[in-house]
Order: C-alpha cells, then structure tokens, then sequence
C-alpha cells in the first residue's frame, strides 16, 4: 500500500468547520449561489438547460466550450494542452501521479498547501523543502534554489499567489526561477488556484504571468474554487504546453475519473463567461476585507504582525505573544470557546502563525478577528 501523510490543514479544518460561528479559516472568495451570479453578472443562467441535459457521461475530457473558455484564461494554451479535473486538487494529484515516482528528487518551497509537498512523498519522490521566512516576505533565495538542484530534480513546486502567505512570487522571479528549470530540465508546478486574485499589488509589482505561459516544461494547475467562488462544482484543470504532461496525465485520469461531470461543466462555462463581472466583484470584497484585517493587526499593538498580502485570499498572521506558547493550542481553545476557526501555522509547519482567509463574509472576518484580539488581550 502507498504511505500517506494526514493532511493536517484539512482535518483540522473538517473537525470545527460546520461547529463554529465565524470562519476566517476559508480560502474561498465567498462561495456563490447561481442566483447570486446572476445578480453580480445581469446574465440569466438557462436553468432549463440542466433540467433538459441528459445525465450521461457526455464528453470525457470535458466540453469544447469549456476547454475554450479555460484556455480563455492564458495567452498561449489551446484546448490541446489542458486537462480537466476534479478541483485544482485532482490537478496537483494528476500531475504528481503521471510526472514523480522514486529515483526523483522534487523541491518545494514553503509554506505551501500541504497536499504540494505530501503527494510527490507518497509517490516515492525525495521531497526536499525550502522554507522561506516572514523576515524575506516570502520570497525566495534563488542561490539556494540553485544549490539544491541536482541532476534528478524533476519539479520545482510552488503556489503562485501563495496559500497561505497571501504573497507572489513576481514576474521576475518567476523568470529565474524558469532559468534554473531549464538548466537542470526539470519541471515546475505552480499552483494558480488563487489566479487571477491579484487585487492589492503595489505600483512596484509586477503580475507575473501563469507559468504554463512562460516556460515549455510548466505546469499551471487551476480551479473554479477560489477566485471564481463556485467551490461546489468541483472542477480544475492543468494547463501546459508539454505533451508528456497532457499525455501521460489523460492516460491516467481515465483511471480515476472517466469523465468531467456534465453539470459542472455546463456551470463552469457560464461563470467563465461572466468571469470579469465576478472578478470585479471578488476584487473589491479582497480589497474591502483586507482593511479590516489590516485594522485588527494595527490595533493588536504588535501581537500580530504580516506580510501584508497582495493577491489570493489568506493572509499568514505572526504571533508576538508570549502567553501564546503554541498557536495550534490557540486555535483549539478559539474554536471550541470562543466559536472561531483559525488554522493553525503548526499545519504548514509554521508554529507561531495563525493563516486568515479574508475572502468570506465581512462578518466571519469582522467577528472572528475581534475573538482574536480578545483572546490576546487586546
Ligand atoms: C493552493 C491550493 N491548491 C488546491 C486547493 C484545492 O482546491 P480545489 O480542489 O477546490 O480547487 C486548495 C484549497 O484550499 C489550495 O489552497
């Protein structure tokens, strides 16, 4: 039997989610009902279309209409060089189960969503972590990236906007980051579920582009989940110009999946189409909530400190306190006194930080950080 780590991060949040009044523990922009898009957007969805579809397998790798509106999302990808899944989480999985086995030596920088550091173990990889520090906002040490690399290093794994740090990794890092790749011929997965979330850059930033886009050996996979709030469809992709991915990644989805479900895929054509009017609308709620979070950590008079974040949902919160020996011994005590889900750093490996979604509703966030400060004595 394949070895499999517990993911902490998920059954942490399993444990409390559906218990606790106020979640700052999602990571979805607040998750839509169709009615609620339809509002957003002014565009109808035609009901009558689900009610009338036959519930078939339909097509396998997923409609040409959606495949179209997917490779809407990047500048060089055409239907031909995607995968559909179930979730970004089937995506990850799919691309670690056709590229990284023993003998492979995969790099993944941290904090990351764990599953991008548990799957490629599981397969038998040698998964070695870089760490990267609060004290560098995140951001990588491209000479020790390059230190590490090694004849068998077949992937290089990142998030890109980061889960849970809230940052990126800019253009022009990416672009090295790409350069060492080369180098060595090795792969990189970025995870770009929290794509196109790029709501609070600074002047001095620049966007970096889907890395599908910009080296012919990456891999972007993506979701409906997070930017475009449709969590319940379950559906995701992986995007790459490389043959052998999409290939090798088709060949073995056919064991797992059979095909993409012809609900989802109707649902996630019209939310595409519409995809400008809910970004707009995920923009401004990022941007909104992010001043109440930055309030809460002004007040807490440096018990909490970040990295403020400049895309995606979450931001990773330092603790300074020293009352609090254990954030995961914080979190247990917030979730079951105080009615509030935070999730715990020890759950990225990050003791001493507490990750807050701040894309869910104003009152979760408003509510959950004032239980918060209260617990710091704030
Ligand atoms: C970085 C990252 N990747 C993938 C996923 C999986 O999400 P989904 O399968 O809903 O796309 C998550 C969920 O939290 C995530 O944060």
């Amino acid at each position: 039997m394949v070895k499999q780590e517990a993911f902490e991060l998920e059954q942490f949040i399993d444990k409390y989610e559906t218990e606790v009044k106020y979640n700052v523990a999602e990571t979805c922009c607040y998750s839509m009902s169709l009615r609620e898009i339809e509002n957003i957007s002014g565009n109808k969805f035609d009901f009558d279309k689900i009610a009338n579809e036959r519930l078939a397998y339909s097509y396998i790798q997923g409609s040409p209409g959606l495949k179209k509106a997917i490779g809407g999302l990047y500048e060089t990808i055409g239907p031909e060089n995607l995968v559909v899944t179930n979730g970004g989480i089937g995506a990850n999985f799919l691309s670690f189960y056709t590229l990284v086995g023993p003998g492979d030596h995969v790099i993944v920088l941290s904090p990351i969503y764990q599953q991008l550091s548990s799957v490629p173990k599981m397969f038998g990889a040698d998964v070695e972590i870089i760490k990267l520090n609060f004290e560098d906002g995140f951001q990588p040490n491209l000479k020790q990236l390059e230190a590490k690399m090694r004849k068998n290093t077949k992937m290089i794994v990142m998030n890109n906007p980061n889960n849970p740090t809230g940052c990126i990794f800019p253009q022009e890092t990416v672009l090295k980051i790409v350069d060492i790749a080369r180098k060595y011929g090795s792969y990189i997965l970025s995870d770009e579920v929290y794509r196109p979330l790029f709501h609070s850059l600074e002047p001095a930033d620049s966007e970096p582009k889907a890395i599908a886009d910009l080296y012919e050996r990456g891999i972007s996979t993506g979701s409906m989940s997070k930017s475009f709030s449709v969590a319940g469809i379950r559906l995701g992709w992986i995007a790459s110009r490389d043959k052998n991915v999409i290939e090798g990644s088709l060949i073995r989805r056919d064991f797992n999946m059979i095909s993409v479900g012809v609900i989802d895929d109707i649902i996630a054509q019209y939310v595409l189409q519409n995809k400008e009017a809910i970004m707009k609308h995920n923009y401004q709620l990022c941007v909104q909530n992010l001043v109440i979070l930055d309030d809460a950590i002004r007040r807490s008079k440096g018990k909490l400190e970040y990295v403020r974040p400049k895309a995606g949902t979450t931001a990773f919160v330092k603790v300074n306190n020293k009352d609090v020996s254990s954030t995961m011994q914080m979190c247990l005590n917030l979730a079951k006194h105080d009615n509030v889900l935070a999730v715990p750093g020890e759950t990225f490996n990050y003791p001493g930080f507490l990750r807050i979604g701040f894309a869910n509703r104003r009152e979760d966030l408003i509510n959950g950080l004032e239980k918060i400060l209260a617990y710091l004595n704030v």
